[in-house]
């Protein structure tokens, strides 16, 4: 079985998600940059082995860096996936893990990369949002896409309940891509397109707009 090791900030719910979903992939940790990170009591009471990095405690991304990927390492994980993780990586961490890393961003990608996603969303009047899985690259939420979902933006929307919208989503996208790479169905073809070896799956890898909830 394949294994991962999952990184995170607070919350966790996508830590949640992607470890209830059982999706064929041994989680053999949790780690947060952040001591107080929600997210560490639940995997904690799940039996999970949980770490904290806490990146303040390093003078340089670069160390912080060196710490995280001795703890990864730890674990030897075949992936990383980074559920709300939300640092910044260098160049030299993605390096040491070639297509292994994985990010959920809360945006159809390449449309708003970085923070305030919802906000910036509405403000640009879409009509589509939605959420990306894809792998990291040294460039910032830019690299291959495994899946997205897109979700309605609805007249009166607040970033929160478009937020609401679009997490509901990334519950959904986050562990089918688990299991997709469980699976050994993950290909990256030329261009960095991804495509999922197997019947049906470039239709279920577009998660059309339903009525919203
Ligand atoms: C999610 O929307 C994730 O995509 C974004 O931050 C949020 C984290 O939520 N980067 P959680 O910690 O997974 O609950």
């Amino acid at each position: 079985m394949k294994s991962a090791v999952i990184l995170i900030s607070g919350r966790g719910s996508n830590m949640q998600a992607l470890v209830e979903a059982q999706p064929g992939l041994e989680f053999r940790a949790v780690i947060a940059n952040r001591p107080e990170a929600k997210g560490l009591a639940w995997a904690a009471q799940r039996g999970l082995a949980t770490r904290t990095v806490d990146h303040k405690a390093y003078p340089t991304r670069e160390a912080f860096d060196a710490a995280l990927a001795q703890a990864i390492d730890a674990f030897a994980p075949d992936y990383v996936l980074l559920a709300g993780f939300m640092r910044i990586l260098t160049a030299g961490f993605i390096d040491r893990y070639p297509r292994s890393i994985l990010n959920i961003h809360p945006s159809l990608l390449p449309c708003f990369p970085g923070l305030h996603t919802h906000a910036r969303a509405l403000a640009a009047g879409v009509k589509l949002h939605g959420a990306t899985v894809h792998f990291v690259t040294p460039a910032l939420d830019h690299g291959p896409i495994l899946v997205q979902a897109a979700v309605p933006v609805l007249d009166g929307d607040t970033e929160e309940a478009l937020a609401e919208r679009v997490l509901a989503q990334e519950h959904r996208i986050y562990p089918q891509a688990a299991r997709w790479l469980a699976e050994g169905r993950v290909e990256i073809g030329t261009g960095d397109v991804v495509r999922i070896r197997g019947s049906g799956v470039s239709r279920d890898s577009l998660i059309a707009p339903r009525d919203p909830a």
